[in-house]
């Protein structure tokens, strides 16, 4: 928990500096719908299928059959004058997607414009269409089809000219218009003209998504807010994959995990091997957070959850939802270099999400980590339930994700400061 730390003067100078100074920051809310959105999962058996409207981020159809969507959503508007919209944030795919008014895209069963918004482009004065055609799939299977476009887009008090995004006309298993702020492929990304519009000064952003009971949490472009984490921020590199001719494609906020422990109080238990080292992604387009089946099954227990249906083993599992007000028990997660890397704790009670049902007189709930089949070939994916436990600063110039653990006091002042054009600076400490 936050409580009033001492701040090195040296940092007091900087945060007080930038206060004084026109800061390059775009701060937006970023937000969990709270609109019934149905799932197609939610279903089966005794305990699941009780009457209840589920918000998305406890829907367990996020997983199949590959789980892959954001459960945060910004609000930007598109044209001139802006026009509303709400997308889902997506920091694992890198186009803007909005559906177009009163396409097929808008049909019941995909998105449900009327509350999300759509785009009508005769009503906007700098729409430009391309008049080329694409046809988009996402990892999950969502498709959509329609036409790049450029126009307006405005986001958190900032305007981006020219942004090159799909007006979707037609799709099928696409719920929602998506914001992709990853890497840049062959178009550029909405995060990648803040800066070269020089409204940041870098293609970077931050994150802080609160803990799990929050309703909202609030991403920055091109800046980090040092009063919403502890101690140091710590960077490691992102790990791209080798193209054929030997340059490095990064497609995904991809680090090393190089160790999982539980803590019943005080007591760490080592869960990975000693060499272990698994390529880890991290997604706020993930619900849940997906490791291998071994590991997650070592978690599984530990924590006091079980497979669902039982005897299963891997997929799904399930928590008694009393395990949200255990103090004792929790999961660290280390990065990179053992003992210089960023460790992020994240307690037993912010893996207990949305209720299922009642089973022999307990209440289960939904357990924040989903155990990938050896077979299946699913990468680890630290999903939203393990994000909100971490401030992470994603500083795509530099290949780097700054990690610290997440401050949620609300009542903390924000200290923002620019993430420079160099990345994120160096030697970050609060606390
Ligand atoms: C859930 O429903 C599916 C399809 O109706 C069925 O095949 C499956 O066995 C059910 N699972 C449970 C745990 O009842
Ligand atoms: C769910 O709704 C159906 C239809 O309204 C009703 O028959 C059933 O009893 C409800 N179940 C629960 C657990 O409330
Ligand atoms: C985003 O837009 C939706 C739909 O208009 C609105 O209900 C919600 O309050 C907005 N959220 C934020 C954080 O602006
Ligand atoms: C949800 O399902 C109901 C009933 O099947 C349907 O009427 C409604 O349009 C659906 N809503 C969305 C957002 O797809």
């Amino acid at each position: 928990m936050a409580k009033m730390m001492a701040i090195p003067s040296t940092l007091l100078v900087l945060a007080l500096t930038s206060f004084t100074t026109a800061q390059r920051v775009i701060k937006a809310e970023i937000w969990k719908p709270q609109i019934p959105l149905n799932s197609t999962i939610y279903d089966n058996s005794t305990i699941y299928g009780t009457n209840e409207t589920l918000s998305r981020r406890s829907i367990i159809a996020q997983l199949t059959p590959k789980p892959d969507r954001s459960l945060y959503w910004i609000n930007v508007t598109l044209g001139t004058p802006g026009q509303p919209q709400s997308l889902q944030l997506d920091t694992g795919s890198n186009v803007l997607l909005v559906p177009a008014v009163g396409s097929s895209l808008c049909s019941p069963g995909l998105i449900p414009c009327a509350a999300l918004g759509s785009f009508d482009s005769s009503k906007s004065s700098t729409f430009s269409n391309t008049n080329q055609a694409t046809s988009e799939t996402f990892t999950d299977g969502a498709s959509v089809s329609g036409n790049w476009i450029y126009d307006t887009v405005g986001i958190g008090g900032g305007s981006v000219a020219g942004q090159l995004a799909i007006l979707g006309t037609s799709g099928s298993s696409i719920t929602e218009g998506v914001l992709g702020v990853g890497f840049p492929a062959s178009w550029p990304t909405l995060n990648h003209n803040l800066a070269a519009q020089n409204i940041i000064s870098s293609n970077s952003y931050s994150l802080w998504l609160d803990q799990a009971s929050s309703a909202s949490g609030t991403i920055l472009f091109g800046g980090l807010n040092l009063a919403r984490f502890l101690g140091t921020l710590l960077k490691v590199p992102i790990i791209g994959t080798t193209n054929s001719d030997g340059s490095t494609a990064y497609n995904q906020a991809t680090v090393q995990l190089t160790r999982v422990a539980t803590i019943n109080g005080l007591l760490p238990t080592i869960m990975t091997p000693l060499t272990y080292s698994e390529n880890a992604i991290l997604d706020t387009g993930t619900s849940l957070t997906i490791l291998q089946q071994d590991l997650a099954t070592s978690i599984i227990n530990a924590m006091g959850a079980q497979y669902y249906p039982s005897g299963s083993t891997s997929g799904n599992a399930i928590v008694p939802c009393s395990a949200a007000n255990n103090n004792a028990l929790s999961v660290n997660f280390h990065f990179s270099n053992l003992l210089t890397g960023p460790t992020i704790n994240v307690p037993l009670s912010q893996l207990v999400l949305g209720i299922l049902g009642s089973l022999d007189g307990t209440t289960y709930c939904q357990f924040g980590i989903y155990s990938a089949p050896a077979s299946a070939g699913y990468p680890t994916i630290l999903g939203d339930t393990f994000l909100r436990n971490a401030y992470a600063v994603y500083d795509l110039d530099t290949h780097h994700v700054g990690l610290a653990q997440a401050v949620y006091d609300s009542h903390v002042v924000d200290r923002i400061i620019e993430i420079p054009a160099g990345g994120i600076p160096a030697g970050i400490v609060v606390g």
